[in-house]
């Protein structure tokens, strides 16, 4: 072998192996062998899937797309079909719309696109991980300010973070993991003097009580994230789009470079999904409903507080230790994501809202947990 190759992948395996890098764990079928179950009956409510969503109405809808695309052609005139619809569902010019490979995809894009080594990137703590993961791979640095105790922005400390090296803020609203909303006039303030581009990270705006979506032409440094994970209950398809003004939306599609990120399958099922909006929308309506419940089940049980809710998942801190309320529920089949402490809050979880089976199923254990 090459040893100038040899000595190059060895110093390469190096500077990657300082990457942080995303890890889900325990899958859920893995969790079903290990338990002896089947993994339909496992809780699965670490993911914020939305099982709301009718699956035997998306089903006929994928039989549908299988009928009439032609999987031997290159996807060139779905996009703009998919452009098209987006418009209509959002009420805003075509030129304002990008797609891509849901939201993570997106925001990899919209780093690798906007930030080099020696920026610096600025959000908040807690919240999604993604994007200080794909910063930290450009050479940048992230800045995060922790949030107030009610989880609201403290704006005057992120004004303080402005310098001339922050290109980037990021801003997930409704925020993961803590579930609400920022207030819009806070997120104005900061967008207004930043002296870069902000990703308003709305992933989850389907559940929320408003969006930034109808004002984006006041913020033109401005990128709004949305998938067709969530609320559309698309998550295994990956799709996802962007919302900005044009000049934006021509850079990440210009300059993505790849022609054709998105698969031909992917886009006609977000088409069929949006003429069909009311499987969305029955669904969301459900969840809403179920997402109260859920809260107020699971404030009733001994040492369980849980938060109120603009996302379709919830958080929830317990006053037994997180990792053995974590371990408890995976030896129940229950699957919640494990935070830990945040803020003034110890031993945080992130619930997805689930069916109400899974979800009775953790009120049911945490109970029990209790009561050992
Ligand atoms: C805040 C937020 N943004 C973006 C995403 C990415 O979702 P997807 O890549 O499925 O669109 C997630 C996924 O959980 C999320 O929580």
């Amino acid at each position: 072998m090459n040893e100038s190759y040899r000595e190059w992948l060895e110093q390469k395996k190096l500077r990657l192996q300082a990457l942080d890098c995303y890890s889900a764990g325990v899958t859920p079928e893995g969790l079903a062998q290990q338990l002896g179950i089947d993994s339909s009956k496992i809780a699965k409510l670490n993911f914020n899937e939305n099982l709301f969503v009718d699956r035997s109405r998306q089903t006929l809808l994928l039989k549908q797309v299988a009928d009439e695309i032609d999987l031997r052609m290159y996807p060139e005139d779905e996009v703009p079909k998919l452009v098209k619809k987006l418009a209509e569902y959002l009420r805003i010019p075509q030129d304002y719309i990008v797609i891509g490979n849901a939201g993570d995809e997106l925001l990899d894009r919209i780093i690798r696109l906007f930030i080099e080594k020696g920026d610096t990137a600025l959000s908040f703590t807690p919240s999604f991980i993604i994007p200080q993961l794909c910063v930290k791979r450009q050479q940048g640095e992230y800045v995060t300010v922790p949030l107030k105790s009610d989880f609201q922005l403290d704006v005057p400390t992120m004004l303080n973070a402005f310098s001339e090296k922050t290109r980037l803020l990021y801003i997930c609203s409704p925020n993961n993991p803590t579930s609400n909303q920022m207030k819009p006039e806070d997120i104005e303030t900061l967008v207004k003097v930043f002296p870069g581009i902000v990703i308003l990270d709305e992933a989850y705006s389907e559940f929320a009580d408003y969006t930034f979506v109808p004002r984006i032409r006041e913020f033109p440094n401005m990128i709004i994230l949305r998938t067709f994970s969530k609320a559309f209950g698309l998550a295994m398809l990956r799709l996802g789009y962007a919302i900005a003004n044009p000049e934006l939306i021509e850079i990440l599609t210009k300059k993505a470079p790849l022609p054709y990120p998105v698969s031909g399958f992917t886009i006609q099922m977000g088409i069929k999904m949006l003429e069909n909006i009311d499987i969305m929308q029955t669904a969301v309506a459900a969840l809403k409903v179920e997402r109260e419940r859920l809260i107020k089940s699971l404030n009733q049980i001994a040492g369980v507080q849980a938060f109120d809710s603009k996302a379709d998942f919830v958080l929830m801190s317990t006053k037994l230790p997180a990792d053995f309320v974590y371990t408890k529920l995976l030896n129940r089949g229950v699957m919640l994501k494990k935070w830990g402490k945040l803020l003034q809050y110890e031993n945080c979880f992130r619930v997805t809202v689930g069916l109400p089976e899974f979800n009775a199923k953790l009120i049911e254990s945490l109970k029990q947990i209790n009561e050992e």
